[in-house]
């Protein structure tokens, strides 16, 4: 264990001096992936605006570069659609990234931006506690100020997700295709394609001679070993399924009555009812009004959310939207409900127990994206085992807020630790720690500011 497990035993100086070089190394990582007023995931391979990664940007720079967070917030504003929603990538203009834009064609959709290419889904609405966490860190008659600059599209966007995505008015918002999950191959998601959007060709893919020709078709491959990537038979589904929505001219309400893909992702909407309580917040401390449709639609959320709870299983699952049926496929999204803060005690409770349960998610670099007894689980593919820093960060947060601070603390720790050790990467094995994915990864250098923030503030 290195030195910084030891910072919460007592302030002994080399420890705190350890976090202020990790603090160091995390800023250079974002500002390198900075390019004029926003920054992008990873320079090699994630050359665009993405949503929710510039909410986690922006969180970790409220602490040393609170311009530079404002500007974060505003170019996703500035992005987003005439219906309110925001996209969940803002493409370069650069000439080299032309096929990037054509593939989604955002101007197929009336309500696009002229002028700006971007996708046509959404992501996790991390939007609000990027605002709120921008917003604390200025004193007040500026965090009014900046609030009530933002406020109108914010609550736009939340306007939109239920109007178009809660056709049923059940309370939770569906995703069209697992790139809005931000959780892209967890095993809901793919079980679910596999389900339902899956043509019986692709599984040519399983004959290693067209799975090679695959490989050299694929851009990503060039980045990061194909091992820790989507299969290509995984990635040609989600592109597939991207062309059907694309086709429907990404209208939600059309794609909606006959969907190929569509679920209740469990972490999306957990995340939905923290974004509306920090909306809320907003709105006290700048005495405005939500918009009455609004008002109506998040008090069902958080009810909504408790009929997800599988009684059999002690378990959360995402829903699958047309069946009404649960997903019952365990990943980190199923923990997700403890960052949503509505759920009971007991629930909550039994989220931390299989969170350090050894035949789930307790392991040696906490949390894997998927339980180490699922027959999902992998050390190193993407998002099926290894341990990502934004999961780690929002249940973090969560557990905080349920008052569970030693295992917020503890989960503190082993996430510095684990980026201390093995750079910022992407994501990481979480039995051995070994880095995966791309490197100089914006998110995983942000959350570590704010991890790190928070245990030199104590
Ligand atoms: C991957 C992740 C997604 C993230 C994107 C850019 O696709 O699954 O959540 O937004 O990379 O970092």
């Amino acid at each position: 264990m290195s030195d910084l497990n030891h910072i919460d035993n007592k302030p002994r100086p080399e420890a705190s001096e350890n976090l202020k070089k990790l603090i160091i190394r995390a800023q250079r990582v974002l500002d390198g992936n900075y390019q004029s007023g926003h920054t992008v995931p990873s320079a090699g391979l994630y050359p665009h605006q993405v949503l929710w990664d510039s909410c986690f940007v922006a969180i970790g720079r409220s602490h040393y570069d609170i311009e530079r967070a404002k500007l974060e917030v505003i170019s996703l504003l500035n992005a987003q659609w005439s219906d309110g929603m925001i996209p969940h990538i803002i493409f370069s203009n650069e000439r080299r990234y032309f096929w990037d834009r054509q593939i989604w064609r955002s101007w197929v959709s009336p309500a696009s931006v002229k002028g700006l290419a971007t996708s046509g889904i959404s992501q996790p609405p991390m939007l609000a506690e990027a605002i709120v966490r921008i917003g604390r860190q200025l004193p007040l008659p500026k965090r009014l100020a900046w609030y009530k600059s933002v406020f109108p599209r914010l609550s736009a966007y939340h306007l939109w997700l239920y109007k178009e995505r809660d056709p049923r008015s059940e309370g939770l918002v569906v995703q069209l295709h697992p790139w809005e999950t931000g959780l892209d191959t967890s095993p809901p998601c793919i079980s679910e394609l596999q389900a339902s959007s899956w043509p019986s060709w692709l599984n040519i893919f399983d004959i290693p001679l067209i799975d090679k020709l695959g490989d050299s078709l694929r851009v990503d491959n060039k980045f990061v070993n194909k091992g820790e990537r989507a299969s290509n038979s995984e990635a040609l589904a989600l592109y597939i399924l991207l062309h059907r929505i694309r086709h429907r001219k990404y209208d939600s309400l059309t794609i909606l009555k006959n969907p190929s893909f569509a679920i209740q992702d469990i972490s999306y909407n957990s995340i939905l009812i923290r974004a509306n309580n920090l909306l809320d917040e907003i709105a006290v401390t700048i005495r405005a009004n939500l918009p009455k449709e609004l008002q109506r639609h998040v008090g069902k959320t958080s009810r909504a959310l408790d009929s997800l709870w599988d009684n059999d299983d002690s378990a959360f699952y995402s829903r699958e939207y047309t069946s009404n049926k649960l997903i019952k496929e365990l990943s980190i999204g199923s923990l997700m409900p403890l960052y949503a803060g509505t759920i009971s005690h007991e629930r909550a409770a039994a989220l931390v127990k299989m969170l350090e349960d050894k035949d789930n998610f307790g392991v040696q670099f906490p949390l894997p994206s998927v339980p180490t007894s699922s027959h999902w689980f992998s050390r190193d593919r993407y998002w099926q085992g290894p341990t990502w820093v934004n999961t780690n960060w929002l249940i973090i947060d969560g557990l905080k807020r349920y008052g569970f601070h030693a295992q917020a603390r503890v989960l503190t720790l082993a996430t510095l630790d684990l980026v201390n050790k093995s750079g910022f990467y992407e994501y990481f094995d979480p039995k051995s720690g070994t880095a995966h994915g791309a490197n100089n990864f914006s998110w995983t250098a942000a959350l570590t500011i704010d991890l790190a923030y928070s245990l030199k503030s104590k």
